[in-house]
């Protein structure tokens, strides 16, 4: 895991942080989740850590970067994971499937958290849940850090409108919490 965190770090690859991986996997465990799907796999690191859970978990990974892609199936690989792990090379905007799932990770482009939210949660068990990272966007939606640029803050007022979005949802209880780069955890209750 050490030499996936390092490759990451070398390649500027957006990894999950160690506290909000932390909160990612507690969840998984707390509400016994096993159908997981994953929005933005990048190289692996979170896809691997989940599986790890527990030998039950099976997990849907989508990646559209080729070069990611083919870096997160050698790591699958290298745990011997690829019974539990199903990676895809695809667009998650173009992916629909009849699956259910009891957990959905959003981890993917982050100007488009509303559109993934709204594709996948038809597919989403009553009771299971989503959850999203970096909504704190290395503080930048918090105001902690100053906005220089006309795209940051772009994606900024996109990331506040998600936030928003998500506590205007009847059928879901979101909570936020400030760990990592701020993640939320939405139970779907109906
Ligand atoms: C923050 S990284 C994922 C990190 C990973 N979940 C982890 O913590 O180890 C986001 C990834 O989503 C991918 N991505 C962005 N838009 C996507 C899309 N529409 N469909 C699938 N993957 C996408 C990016 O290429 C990038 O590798």
């Amino acid at each position: 895991m050490k030499n996936i965190k390092e490759y990451a770090a070398l390649n500027n690859v957006p990894i999950i942080q160690d506290d909000g991986l932390d909160l990612l996997l507690e969840t998984i465990k707390n509400n016994q989740c096993c159908k997981i799907l994953e929005i933005g796999t990048a190289i692996g690191y979170s896809t691997i850590n989940m599986a790890l859970l527990n030998s039950d978990i099976k997990i849907v990974s989508l990646e559209v970067d080729e070069n990611r892609y083919n870096e997160a199936k050698k790591n699958i690989t290298r745990f011997n994971l690829q019974s539990q792990i199903e990676l895809k090379l695809q667009d998650a905007l173009n992916y629909t499937t009849n699956e259910k799932f009891d957990f959905i990770f959003i981890d993917a482009a982050k100007s488009q958290y509303i559109k993934f939210f709204e594709l996948f949660e038809k597919n989403l068990e009553n009771g299971g849940i989503i959850f999203t990272d970096n909504l704190d966007f290395h503080g930048y939606v918090t105001g902690d850090k100053q906005i220089k640029s006309r795209n940051l803050r772009q994606l900024v007022t996109k990331i506040k409108k998600y936030r928003t979005y998500l506590t205007e949802r009847k059928n879901f209880d979101t909570q936020f919490y400030s760990v990592g780069d701020g993640v939320s955890i939405s139970k779907k209750l109906y």
